[in-house]
C-alpha cells in the first residue's frame, strides 16, 4: 500500500475481532516502529508485548484506578479522563497489547517523546498496510508505575501502549481541521 493510502485509510480502531495475529507479524509492525527517526538516534523504545492474562490484568487495573481514585487532586494532576474504562474494554478485546516504555531521562524528556510519536505512528501505519487495526493508547499513563513494576521494569517509564488485532468496525474518518486553518505561509 502507498504510504499515502495507509495515512489516509488508518482509524483508531476500538472494536477487533477474536483472533490472535501471530508472532511474526508482530515483529514486523515492532520492526517498523525500530526504523522510525529519534532525537540523537536515542531509539528511546522498548516493547512489550503482552497478551491473555497479563493483557486483561492490565486493563482491570486501569478500571481499578478508576473507580478507586477519588482524590480530586489526584486525578486533575493525572489529567483524569472517564475514557480509561472504555479503552481498558478495547485492551480486554484486542488480542494484542504492545506496551512502549522509555528511560527515565530528565535531560531527553521532549526529544524521547517526540520520537516515541514517530515510532508509534510507524507501528499503526504498518498494521493499516497489513490490513490490521490498532488503537494508540495515552490512558495506560494512569497505572503506568504499576505495570511497569509489575512486569519488571521499574527502571523504565511506560510511555503508551498499541493495541492490536483484525479489526471488526470500519469507522468513518473523524473530523480534522482544515489545511488553511493550520498553515500560515509567510
Ligand atoms: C497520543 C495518542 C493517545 C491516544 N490515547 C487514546 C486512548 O487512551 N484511548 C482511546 O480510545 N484513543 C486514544 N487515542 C486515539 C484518538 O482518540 C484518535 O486518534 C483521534 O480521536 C482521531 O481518530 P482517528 O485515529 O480514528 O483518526 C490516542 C491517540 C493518540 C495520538
Amino acid at each position: 500500500m502507498e504510504v499515502s493510502k495507509a495515512i489516509e485509510n488508518r482509524r483508531s480502531i476500538r472494536d477487533f475481532k477474536q483472533e490472535d495475529i501471530n508472532k511474526e507479524i508482530v515483529e514486523d509492525i515492532l520492526n517498523c516502529g525500530r526504523l522510525a527517526p529519534s532525537a540523537k538516534n536515542r531509539q528511546p523504545w522498548y516493547f512489550v508485548v503482552v497478551k491473555s492474562e497479563i493483557k486483561n490484568k492490565i486493563a482491570d487495573m486501569m478500571i481499578d484506578y478508576t473507580i478507586t481514585t477519588n482524590d480530586a487532586i489526584e486525578r486533575k494532576k493525572l489529567g483524569y479522563a472517564n475514557s480509561a474504562n472504555p479503552t481498558a474494554n478495547v485492551i480486554k478485546q484486542a488480542p494484542i497489547l504492545i506496551l512502549i516504555f522509555k528511560p527515565k531521562d530528565d535531560h531527553w524528556i521532549v526529544g524521547d517523546n517526540l520520537s516515541i510519536g514517530a515510532c508509534v505512528q510507524n507501528i499503526c501505519l504498518r498494521a493499516t498496510d497489513l490490513g490490521l487495526g490498532s488503537l494508540w493508547i495515552r490512558d495506560i499513563a494512569y497505572v503506568s508505575e504499576k505495570v511497569a513494576e509489575m512486569l519488571g521494569h521499574g527502571d523504565l517509564e511506560l510511555n503508551c501502549a498499541v493495541s492490536l488485532g483484525i479489526p471488526n468496525q470500519c469507522p468513518k474518518p473523524r473530523p480534522r481541521k482544515k489545511l488553511e486553518d493550520i498553515i500560515e505561509w509567510l
